[in-house]
């Protein structure tokens, strides 16, 4: 079995985890007390019924939302009576072969988007996964990437927010599906350790970054593929990019060089806007950086380097060595670390779209977001910042988001940013992380350095660490999920209400509800599982990360962390109405990779799920989705899954 390196940290088992080693120096450690946990937490308030339209899968659209398969018409009667009623993979069947996916005898997969894939077709040669010949950085920038995460199925023709007050009917069969390349090992990339000219790095950058590509349903044999759109496009750390928000014009975003500003990497979960646009959510931007003079680098870190993780050898991606952007060494590119760990929003309708960094969300190591719309049209943004002893944030717009982009406005650019402080008594509160706070203004000159040092502006106030806060998703009822992915650095005198193991070798996941609609600056919580408690049974699971929750309340979970029982990752269904819902298992991927990235069609009818890292891309561990050759490098993919019977995805 793999040990608990969650490959999110992407470096070998060696380096100990690097990225998730704790950076956390605040005295918000050691926390409190040791206090009982109470699993049985009092219920929480129902939120209310304006929250449920926050989805994707608002009601409105629900109802209308049958693309143009009127063959699904007839199939929408079959669904079985429970919420998540499919027969469940068993550990059994699950473990017969980890070289290729195994899935629930009620569904089935098709493989869609492999890395090397061209972005359309007929315009450039597959990468098939040779490994004795390798895509040219020009090549790579017109094909999918590697590092399948986050995304998001945008259905044609249509800006969501324009047409839903009509009922407007939304495509289940033809979109544009926006996919986060997070990261590709130099051995899966280039075949080796270490890159030796600039042209390697070019190809390693250029496999990485967010594809934007149209797919669509090909009616003769049910099968999605990709199509030609004028809105397909490649975005990688080396393309143009916009500053929004209130640290756009900060000098700390300004290079001595006046270098412009490119670029998105490490772009791990994902989310959606009310108006339409993609967010894509940069995490361990530090592992791509590295210093030229060597470890002498780590001596003259400034505090905010530390924090966030800066140090001489990165990731080991060896960027450095030929790209000097990459360089912390290089004096005229001293801020260019600053300009990464953002939230990044693109638009997949316009190409000539450039993606923008809205600073008003901060700057972590963003995981991912998930945004609900209050009745008054102000939003909540919920998002993790992913590292042991790290924070769980939210921003508040101070505007209708609908009046705000009437008026060409980001709901992004004004509004509060804060950091959540979790109660021993099931309570907590949203500390606001605003220059405002005297005891900020007296730390950073202004709100643009406060949100580039999100992290030391949250230490200051004094924010509960949490266990790797990957996932949120928005629930049927307004309700927040919060996956914490596992904590191995915690020690039981460390534990709290909210992160009750130590060390956390499983992980949990938290269920929370907002005061005011989502506006509040107060929560109620609740551990929704311990993932050690499924140990032992037929439902086992552990490290919860990628997390999408459905309107009818069900909770699709993607794993990335040893399995127990010789299980790979996997997804899970939880059926959230219940009392104790336990996971119910629809799929497993394969060797040493990651479940990851969960979308879904408005008709509920297809899903969209990623296999990372598949086999760390040993071909003897899998060739996936190439037949096994035990020759044929393992690409990340996207699985197409559909019931076979045509109903509801998790039902
Ligand atoms: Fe990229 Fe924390 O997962
Ligand atoms: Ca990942
Ligand atoms: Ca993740
Ligand atoms: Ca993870």
């Amino acid at each position: 079995m793999t040990d608990k390196n969650n490959m999110c940290d992407y470096n070998n088992a060696n380096s100990d985890d690097k990225e998730n080693i704790p950076s956390n120096t605040s005295n918000n450690r050691p926390f409190f007390n040791i206090l009982e946990t109470n699993l049985s937490r009092r219920k929480m308030v129902q939120g209310s019924l304006a929250a449920a339209a926050t989805t994707f899968l608002a009601p409105s659209a629900m109802a209308t939302g049958w693309g143009n398969n009127n063959r699904w018409r007839k199939k929408w009667k079959q669904q079985p009576k429970d919420l998540v009623g499919f027969k469940p993979l068993t550990i059994e069947t699950a473990i017969v072969d980890s070289k290729v996916p195994s899935i629930s005898d009620d569904y089935q997969y098709q493989v869609l988007i492999p890395w090397g894939t061209p972005l359309e077709p007929n315009t450039v040669e597959e990468y098939a996964g040779d490994p004795d010949s390798r895509p040219t950085p020009k090549q790579a920038a017109q094909q999918i990437g590697i590092g399948h995460d986050g995304m998001w199925f945008f259905p044609e023709n249509n800006r969501y927010y324009k047409y839903r007050r009509y009922g407007y009917q939304l495509s289940s069969s033809r979109g544009m599906l926006c996919i986060n390349h997070e990261f590709g090992r130099n051995p899966h990339v280039l075949g080796k350790e270490a890159p030796e000219s600039l042209e390697d790095v070019r190809l390693a950058q250029n496999v990485l970054g967010v594809s934007v590509v149209a797919i669509g349903k090909n009616y003769y044999n049910d099968s999605w593929q990709t199509l030609n759109s004028k809105n397909s496009r490649r975005i990688t750390v080396n393309t143009p990019v916009d500053f929004s928000g209130p640290a756009a014009n900060s000098p700390l975003l300004q290079n001595p060089n006046g270098n412009i500003a490119l670029g998105t990497v490490n772009n791990c979960g994902a989310g959606k806007t009310p108006w339409g646009t993609y967010l894509t959510c940069e995490e361990n931007f530090n592992g791509y950086f590295g210093a030229t003079e060597g470890e002498s680098f780590n001596d003259r870190r400034t505090e905010a380097q530390i924090r966030y993780g800066i140090d001489f050898d990165g990731f080991n991606y060896g960027w450095e060595f030929f790209d000097k952007r990459f360089d912390l060494s290089d004096p005229d590119y001293i801020n260019e670390a600053n300009r990464f760990g953002w939230i990044v929003e693109i638009d997949p309708f316009d190409a000539s779209q450039k993606p923008v960094k809205r600073t008003g969300l901060g700057r972590i190591k963003h995981e991912a977001i998930a945004i609900a719309e209050s009745a008054n049209g102000r939003i909540a943004a919920y998002m993790g910042d992913d590292q042991r002893f790290d924070y769980c944030y939210k921003y508040v717009s101070d505007n209708s988001w609908e009046n705000s982009i009437d008026q060409g406005l980001s709901p992004f650019d004004e509004g509060t940013l804060y950091v959540a402080r979790f109660n021993d008594d099931g309570t907590g509160e949203w500390l606001a992380l605003t220059i405002e706070n005297p005891v900020l203004a007296e730390r950073f000159a202004d709100q643009g350095e406060l949100l580039i040092n999100t992290r030391i502006a949250a230490d200051i106030l004094g924010a509960t660490p949490m266990d790797r806060p990957e996932w949120t998703t928005i629930g049927k009822d307004g309700e927040i999920y919060w996956t914490l992915t596992n904590n191995s650095r915690r020690s039981a005198d460390q534990t709290n209400a909210a992160n009750p193991e130590g060390p956390n070798n499983d992980g949990h996941i938290i269920r929370m509800e907002n005061s005011d609609d989502h506006l509040g600056d107060t929560f109620t919580w609740e551990i929704f599982i311990l993932a050690s408690s499924t140990r032992d049974t037929e439902q086992t699971f552990t490290d919860p990360d990628a997390a999408y929750a459905d309107s009818q309340g069900r909770l699709f979970i993607g794993t990335d962390g040893g399995q127990p029982d010789g299980l790979q990752d996997q997804l899970v269904v939880f059926d959230t109405t219940q009392e104790n819902p336990q996971p119910v298992r629809l799929l497993t991927g394969v060797n040493s990779d990651e479940i990851t990235g969960f979308t879904i069609t408005p008709d509920q009818r297809t899903a969209f799920i990623n296999i990372q890292h598949p086999g760390n891309g040993d071909p003897l561990q899998t060739n996936f989705p190439a037949e096994t050759d035990e020759f044929t490098i393992p690409r990340d993919c996207t699985l197409v899954i559909t019931r076979k019977d045509g109903g509801i995805i998790g039902s």
